[in-house]
C-alpha cells in the first residue's frame, strides 16, 4: 500500500499484549486517560497506530483490529527500563507535574529515550502516506516530530502533550531542555491541554532558543535544507466518549449493577468514590486523610458513609509509585482498624482496574464523586462521571490543579493541599440540597456532552490540516 492518511503514534497501543507460556498472545484493553481518548477517533479515521504493545521483547507484525491497524514497536527490557520507567515516568512525569516527587535525571535514561524516539519516527515515516498526517502523543514522544520531519518532509506533524506543560523555572531542570523543545519544534502544531500550558511552552521557547515568538506562533528560520516555517502552540482541552458514558449508564444492566453495588456496600447513605490510577500527582492521599479526619471528628460517620477507593495499578517498578501504595495501604489500614465495624471497613480501597460498565455502574452509585489530583493535565475521569449522570444527581469535588476545572467550574472546586477545606467540600457535597446539585449537575454535563472527543480530535485535526502544505505541494 501507499500508506495511510493519519497515523498516530503514542507510546502505548490501545491494547496490552501479553503472552502465555505456553506462547499464545492475547490482549487486554490498555490503561490511562491517553487512550481512552484516542480510540474512538481511530476507529473512525481509518488510520494507522504506532506504538508499544505493553510487554517487553515482543516482536509483532502489524495487525488490523477494530477497524484500525496496530503497528507494534518492540521494546527490550532494558528499554522499558531506561526510556519508559526511567527517562519518560522518572525525570518526566515527576518534572511536569509540578515537581510533586523529586525527579531523577541520568544520561543513560536520556540515551535510551532518544534511541527509542527515533524507532517510534522510523515506524511513523514508514507507515504514513506521501503528503499525509503524522500525528504523536504526549511526554514520552518529544523527540519524534522533528525526526518524522527529517525522514519525511512532505508530511504534516502534530503534537498533543496529555500532560501539564510545566513553567520554565521548572522545566529549566531538564539538562536536556534544547533538545526536547527543538524536538517540539519539528511539529506543525503543538497541542496542549490548557492555555497556560500553551504559554507557558511558548515562555521556554523564547528563553532557551533565540527564535521568535508573536502570540502563539513561533517563527523557525530556514536553513540549508528547510525552508522558514511557522510552529502553532495552542490549547485543545481533551474529552472523552461522552454519548458513549451516557447510554451505556442507561442501560439496564449498569443501572441494576449500581443498586447491587450499594447493596454490596450495606446501603449506606452517603457513598463517595475516587477513581484513579495509583499515581502520586493524584492526591490520593490528601483525600483519604481528609476523610479519616471528617470520621474521627464525628462530622461523616460509618456505617451511614463509606469511600470506595479504586487505585488502579500503574508504574509498579518505579520507586516512588511502590512508596506511594504503601502509605496509601497504611492509611487505609488504619482507618479501617480504628473506625471501621466487623462487615463494615470504613474505605473500601480496590487494586484493580475495571472494565468500562463496572466503572459506569460505581459512578452511578456514587454520591460524591473526588477528585483531588495535586496536578493533571486534564483528568478524565472527572469527565467520565458527569457523562455518566443522566440523572442530574450526584456532586463531583474537583480540584482546580486539573485541566478540566478550567471547563467544569460548576463542580465543588477544591485546592487538595487545604486539607481543612477539603474536608469542608467533602461534607458540603455529601449533604447538598438535591436542587442544587441537579442545577450543577445540568451545567456540567451540557458542557461534557458538547464537547466530546471527536470534537477534541476534529478541532486539532482542523488546525493542523489549515497549516500550509509542506514543500508547498498540497495534495
Ligand atoms: C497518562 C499519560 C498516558 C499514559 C497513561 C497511563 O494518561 O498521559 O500517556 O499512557 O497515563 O500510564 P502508562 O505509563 O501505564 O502508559
Amino acid at each position: 500500500s501507499v500508506g495511510y492518511d493519519l497515523v498516530v503514534v503514542s507510546n502505548r497501543l490501545p491494547v496490552d499484549v501479553s503472552v502465555d507460556q505456553d506462547g499464545n498472545v492475547s490482549w487486554d484493553r490498555s490503561p490511562g486517560g491517553l487512550v481512552t481518548a484516542l480510540e474512538p477517533v481511530m476507529v473512525e479515521a481509518d488510520g494507522a497506530w504506532v506504538g508499544w504493545g505493553g510487554a517487553p521483547d515482543l516482536e509483532l507484525e502489524p495487525f488490523d483490529t477494530d477497524g484500525m491497524r496496530l503497528v507494534p514497536v518492540a521494546l527490550s527490557a532494558e528499554d522499558v527500563a531506561d526510556y519508559y520507567e526511567g527517562f519518560s515516568n522518572d525525570s518526566l512525569w515527576p518534572l511536569y507535574h509540578d515537581v510533586i516527587e523529586p525527579p531523577t535525571f541520568h544520561r543513560q535514561w536520556w540515551e535510551v529515550y532518544r534511541k527509542v524516539n527515533q524507532r517510534f519516527a522510523e515506524a511513523a515515516a514508514a507507515q504514513v502516506a506521501p503528503g499525509g498526517t503524522v500525528w504523536v502523543h504526549d511526554y514520552q514522544l518529544q523527540l519524534v516530530p522533528r525526526m518524522v520531519r527529517e525522514l519525511r518532509p512532505d508530511v504534516r506533524i502534530g503534537f498533543f502533550n496529555h500532560i501539564p506543560f510545566p513553567p520554565l523555572e521548572l522545566f529549566a531542570q531538564l539538562p536536556w531542555r534544547t533538545a526536547v523543545v527543538e524536538g517540539l519544534l519539528g511539529a506543525d502544531l503543538i497541542g496542549f491541554q490548557r492555555a497556560g500550558d500553551a504559554q507557558n511552552f511558548v515562555r521556554v521557547v523564547r528563553r532557551l532558543t533565540d527564535l521568535t515568538t508573536r502570540g502563539q506562533m513561533i517563527t523557525v528560520p530556514a536553513d540549508a535544507e528547510h525552508p522558514e516555517r511557522h510552529v502553532r502552540a495552542m490549547p485543545f482541552p481533551i474529552s472523552i466518549d461522552s454519548k458513549k458514558f451516557d447510554e451505556l449508564a442507561r442501560t439496564p444492566e449498569v443501572q441494576a449493577r449500581a443498586k447491587e453495588i450499594r447493596a454490596e456496600l450495606g446501603d449506606p447513605e452517603v457513598v463517595l468514590l475516587g477513581v484513579d490510577r495509583l499515581d502520586y500527582t493524584k492526591g490520593i492521599r490528601h483525600r483519604i486523610k481528609a476523610f479519616g479526619e471528617l470520621l474521627e471528628d464525628g462530622r461523616l460517620s460509618v456505617p451511614e458513609t463509606v469511600l470506595v477507593q479504586v487505585a488502579s495499578p500503574s508504574r509498579e517498578n518505579v520507586g516512588a509509585y511502590q512508596q506511594l501504595r504503601e502509605h496509601v495501604e497504611l492509611l487505609v489500614g488504619r482507618i479501617n482498624g480504628d473506625l471501621g465495624e466487623l462487615g463494615r471497613p470504613a474505605v473500601h480501597y480496590l487494586h484493580h482496574s475495571y472494565p468500562m460498565e463496572e466503572m459506569a455502574a460505581l459512578y452511578l452509585a456514587a454520591d460524591v464523586m473526588l477528585v483531588t489530583a495535586l496536578r493533571d493535565g486534564m483528568n478524565l475521569v472527572a469527565k467520565e462521571y458527569v457523562a455518566a449522570r443522566s440523572d442530574d444527581r450526584g456532586a463531583l469535588v474537583l480540584s482546580e490543579f486539573t485541566g478540566a476545572a478550567d471547563e467544569l467550574t460548576s463542580a465543588v472546586l477544591v485546592n487538595p493541599h487545604d486539607i481543612a477545606g477539603l474536608k469542608n467540600a467533602i461534607v458540603y457535597a455529601a449533604n447538598i440540597d438535591p436542587r442544587e446539585a441537579r442545577k450543577r449537575m445540568r451545567r456540567l454535563r451540557r458542557r461534557v456532552l458538547e464537547n466530546d472527543v471527536a470534537a477534541w480530535s476534529r478541532s486539532f485535526l482542523s488546525a493542523l490540516a489549515a497549516v500550509p502544505a509542506p514543500l508547498g505541494s498540497d495534495t
